[in-house]
């Protein structure tokens, strides 16, 4: 559940990549295809090397008609089959790649819809987005790229070293003086890189939470003239990561740089020698062809191989992340009563609620009843803690003492998905997703619904007068987060949804955003339909809902401080008092 749970160290690469090969176990078939393939490619490599031996010999020195033609066709051969062997590792490799990703992708967001509030409390936005969406690609591109290295080159490394064996022994072993040198740096290089690939990641996702913010707010940035300040912002967040990124393409360019030069060494090594074997008439023109084509075609493969490291490194830092956020713990769901439809009897006794171990608590000892067919009003300054009262009744945040008890349970006897259908929320900020109106509507109902279910649930939460009025009626889209639509209109359309779940508890969060009196008319009397024959607990601004409340319960600073009806606070001449002579206009 803590926040270090997705970022800190890095973990065992070992494990990391253990626990990515079990990804494959599906499609071992591909896997299997894809090794044989590469290992025909890496032979492949091989014999053409050593068809540079008869080449020579035969073709130029002895003049031999029969291999001036079967060389040519041994190479049309060679080519053919090796190409296949290509296609079918590129194939397979896509084909276990995608399915890969897409199973990442699919537990991960699986994962995300399980999480507790609280970790999204803690994280942004597009860092969470990230994970679904980039990290899998950037893990499965990276350890394919990694194991398709890894195989095919060091396969191709051993066989261009079988068929320099073959043409002279003693000229191979020089080189092989060169391998631990080689091996070191990678090492060293290797090391760095992952330091480095970890902080490109993080000041990544640094660049898309500043770059969304300054987005998502642009009217606020004109409106306070701070698109400089931004600018300002972001810039210094890409000089960072341009920085980064420049330092690990440095490091990357040292490393092919320090190993291409030790192998040109080796090569320089090597032609002396060979230079004075064939002196000594043990090495003929044909071998030495062959020796220096295997050499040289050993060099791109080294040099992949010296890359593989940061390859690994950067899917392992991008997995690492990814398997931290499949392990967060998922919202405690362990109650196991199961609920068809509730009473709505709701006991607080004694909740205690901290957002923060170091702040004052949000709720601090709230105690009281809500009977069923009862409307219970919330009132009391803004962070007084009103929201984050009804927030608990569907198990959002866990109190951190006392308990909630519906029907007499604790809340947290019943399973998970059996509470929450037991409540309609329409919240504070109304949230809507970019569909149409009917579908904003619908989306109370876990299964289809009849059209007449749902223009009905509109008729009652008086939206339809503005629904008719769209350009398609209940078919037109809202836009993203319903911003085509106004606040008063979302929130009828809230409501609407509230109507079509028919849950024996009703939780209204009245936006504080002022109405025009026609609308609050309309949403007020939208409500009392509602709220009819339910438990209904309603955050009130609106002195015409607090006056029909049976009763009304004050917020301050999380406790509760006066409870009764609208006349008995107001007589009592209290905090409620004050804040309806301030706060409370009437519709
Ligand atoms: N998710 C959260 N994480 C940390 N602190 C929070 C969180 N939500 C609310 N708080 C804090 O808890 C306190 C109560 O907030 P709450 O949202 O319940 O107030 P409210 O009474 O609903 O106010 P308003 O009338 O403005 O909506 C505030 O001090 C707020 O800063
Ligand atoms: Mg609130």
């Amino acid at each position: 559940m803590d926040a270090a749970t997705t970022r800190g160290p890095p973990a065992d690469s070992a494990a990391i990549y253990r626990r990515l090969l079990g990804y494959i176990g599906p499609y071992r078939g591909f896997a299997v295809i894809a090794v044989v393939g590469m290992a025909f490619e890496a032979a492949a490599a091989g014999v053409f090397t050593a068809l540079m031996q008869p080449l020579v010999d035969e073709t130029f020195v002895a003049r031999n008609p029969a291999a001036a033609l079967w060389v040519p066709l041994a190479i049309v051969a060679l080519f053919t089959v090796r190409g296949l062997a290509t296609f079918a590792t590129s194939y397979s490799i896509a084909r276990i790649g995608r399915g890969v990703v897409g199973t990442l992708r699919r537990q991960l967001m699986g994962r995300l819809m399980v999480l507790p509030s609280r970790w999204f409390d803690r994280e942004s936005n597009p860092a969470i987005v990230q994970r679904l969406t980039w990290f899998p690609d950037q893990v499965t591109q990276a350890s394919s790229d990694a194991i398709k290295v890894i195989v095919t080159d060091s396969l191709t490394l051993l066989a261009l070293l079988v068929v320099m064996l073959m043409q002279s022994v003693k000229v191979t072993l020089t080189m092989l003086v060169m391998g631990p040198a080689i091996v070191a740096i990678v090492a060293i290089v290797g090391r760095r890189y992952r330091r480095i690939s970890g902080r490109v990641q993080d000041s990544m996702l640094d660049l898309a939470r500043i770059g969304e913010e300054a987005v998502a707010a642009q009217q606020l940035v004109k409106l306070h003239g701070a698109a400089d300040r931004e600018g300002a912002r972001f810039a210094e967040a890409v000089e960072r990561t341009q920085r980064l990124q420049v330092k690990i393409e440095a490091t990357r360019a040292t490393s092919s740089a320090l190993v291409q030069w030790i192998a040109a060494v080796a090569l320089a090594l090597i032609v002396w020698l060979a230079g004075r074997e064939a002196m000594a008439g043990r090495l003929a023109a044909g071998e030495f062809v062959a020796l220096m084509t295997a050499m040289m075609a050993m060099l791109p493969s080294l040099k992949r191989i010296t890359q593989v490291q940061s390859m690994i490194q950067r899917g392992v830092a991008a997995a690492d992340a990814m398997f931290r956020l499949l392990d967060t713990p998922a919202e405690n769901d362990r109650g196991t009563r199961t609920l068809a439809r509730a009473a709505g009897r709701i006991v607080f006794e004694d909740v205690t609620l901290r957002y923060d171990a170091s702040r004052q608590p949000a709720l601090d000892e709230v105690s009281f009843v809500a009977e069923p067919g009862r409307v219970t009003a919330i009132v009391g300054r803004s962070g007084s803690g009103k929201s984050s009262l009804v927030r608990l009744l569907p198990r959002f945040y866990e109190p951190d003492a006392g308990r909630i008890l519906l029907d007499g349970v604790p809340l947290a006897d019943y399973r998970l998905a059996d509470l929450r259908r037991q409540i309609a929320f329409v919240g504070q900020d109304t949230m809507l997703f970019d569909d149409t109106v009917a579908n904003n509507i619908a989306y109370a109902a876990q299964h289809e619904v009849p059209r007449e279910a749902i223009l009905a649930a509109a008729e009652s939460a008086n939206a339809m007068d503005f629904i008719r009025h769209l350009p398609q009626g209940l078919d037109t889209p809202v836009g993203e987060r319903g911003v085509l639509l106004s606040g008063g209109q979302r929130q009828r359309i809230a409501i609407a949804r509230a109507i079509l779940r028919d849950a024996p508890i009703l939780v209204l969060d009245e936006a504080t955003s002022a109405l025009d009196n026609e609308s609050e008319r309309l949403i007020q009397q939208a409500l009392e339909r509602v709220m009819r024959d339910r438990t209904t607990l309603v955050i009130a601004h609106r002195l015409s809902t607090i006056e029909h409340a049976d009763q009304v319960l004050v917020l301050d600073g999380g406790r509760i401080v006066e409870r009764g009806t609208h006349a008995e606070l107001v007589a009592a001449g209290g905090l409620y008092a004050q804040l309806h002579r301030m706060q409370f206009r009437d519709a």
